[in-house]
């Protein structure tokens, strides 16, 4: 029997996938427990999911911090001497064309509120981070906090399309927008880029003439809730292992790519 995992959360919003999570933990699909929930914005409904459970909570306001960083820059504290250009040098989710006023707003912005997150996620030790609707983008100083051995990630994401289709905020929105006949979700590792970390596991569903943005979104939901736990629940048993590949890509160029390869179950 895999030992039981110590699960943290963070979330921005109504947290169905957290209560997912909860779920499976309490009727067995998940050796682990849920040992805390953060969120972005005070007022995230999800928090409801962790306190009717006696999890832990708590918040680090995002837009405090960046309407701060507006009025008075030089008073939004980041976390070390380095630790931004650190952060920006390795960064992945802007293209070396961004202004490097804008770069450096959010990552000033994003480093001082994860100094906040990181602080108090310190009082309760945990093995692994699901992002359950959390809308805001890790930097490298978070992940790196969080990933000290490289081969065994500890931040899992699930993202509403069939990466590396449509990132960013939308998924669902932009599979519909585009006219896609098949949509899904996709829980990955998280990376420096956005929603570009290595595929652990995907579920797709068709999409009908009929269907609507609403439908596609709840359709996708149910998907979701059933998907989360299970990858939950195979990092509690050890079964993703990291690999790096390199394939040689027609138009002969190199592809160096780290893959979740799944284990058997012993
Ligand atoms: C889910 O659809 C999740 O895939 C998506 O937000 C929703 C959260 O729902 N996450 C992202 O878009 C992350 N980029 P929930 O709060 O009810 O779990």
């Amino acid at each position: 029997m895999a030992k039981r995992i110590r699960i943290g959360a963070l979330i921005s919003g109504s947290g169905t996938n957290l209560k997912a999570i909860i779920d499976a933990c309490r009727d067995g699909r998940i050796h682990g427990d849920l040992v805390f929930v953060g969120a972005d914005r005070p007022e995230a409904p999800g928090f409801r999911w962790a306190t009717e459970n006696q999890i832990p909570t708590f918040c680090v306001d995002y837009r405090d911090i960046i309407r701060q960083y507006r009025e008075k820059p030089e008073q939004v504290p980041v976390p070390g001497p380095g630790d931004l250009e650190a952060s920006i040098s390795r960064q992945q989710i802007f293209p070396a064309t961004a202004s490097a006023d804008r770069v450096r707003a959010f990552f000033t912005t994003r480093l001082a509120a994860e100094r906040q997150l990181l602080a108090k996620m310190a009082a309760y030790p945990f093995d692994l981070l699901v992002l359950a609707g959390f809308m805001r983008n890790l930097t490298p100083y978070f992940i790196d906090s969080i990933n000290t051995d490289l081969m065994h990630p500890r931040i899992m994401n699930i993202h509403p399309a069939l990466l590396p289709a449509f990132p960013g905020i939308d998924g669902y929105g932009d599979t519909f927008r585009y006219g896609c006949k098949v949509g899904g979700c996709t829980v990955h590792f998280v990376d420096y880029g956005e929603d570009s970390g290595p595929i652990i596991a995907q579920k797709s569903f068709v999409i009908r003439p009929a269907d609507t943005l609403e439908t596609i979104r709840r359709r996708g939901l149910e998907i979701e809730w059933k998907l989360y736990p299970r990858c939950v629940q195979w990092f509690a048993q050890n079964r993703l292992q990291i690999e790096r590949v390199t394939h040689a890509l027609s138009g002969g160029k190199r592809h160096v790519r780290t893959i979740v390869r799944l284990l058997p179950s012993s």
